[in-house]
């Protein structure tokens, strides 16, 4: 899968972002080792701390239809009525991520646009991390 057409879906999947009450729209997309993608946007809520992040949602997903590997996420995030930012990940996010993946192999994409866009490894924006390994 190319890297802009992960791109594409988040874009894709933004669209779809719930945000009345901070109007920042996002949209992820997940690459499973399986080759499936699984989008996700964030979803708000009136009593603000259950809002769930667009990368969770596609975490969550993924995992209910069966999925438990990941090679790539591609997130897009920004106010409504402006252009994209770079969006990284909040820390709950990216330690959900690592449940689900090899953080040294995990590609984690903040794009603008298509083809303006960031990759990092998830070890990089989580190093020295707590995974499954440690607690079973
Ligand atoms: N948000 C995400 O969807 N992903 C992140 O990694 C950071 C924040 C959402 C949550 C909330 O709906 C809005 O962005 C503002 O925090």
């Amino acid at each position: 899968m190319e890297e802009r057409n992960l791109i594409g879906s988040a874009i894709e999947a933004r669209k779809k972002a719930y945000a009345p009450y901070s109007h920042f729209m996002v949209g992820a997309a997940l690459l499973g080792e399986s080759g499936k993608v699984y989008q996700g946007c964030n979803i708000e809520n009136a009593s603000y701390g259950a809002t769930n992040c667009a990368e969770r949602t596609a975490v969550f997903r993924a995992v209910s239809e069966g999925e438990r590997r990941f090679k790539a996420i591609a997130i897009i995030g920004g106010m409504r009525d402006k252009k994209p930012n770079y969006a990284f990940p909040c820390g709950i996010c990216r330690q959900v991520l690592r449940e689900f993946c090899e953080p040294e192999q995990m590609l984690v994409i903040v794009a603008r646009s298509e083809t303006d866009y960031k990759k990092m490894k998830l070890s990089e924006l989580l190093p020295e991390s707590f995974g499954p390994d440690f607690a079973r």
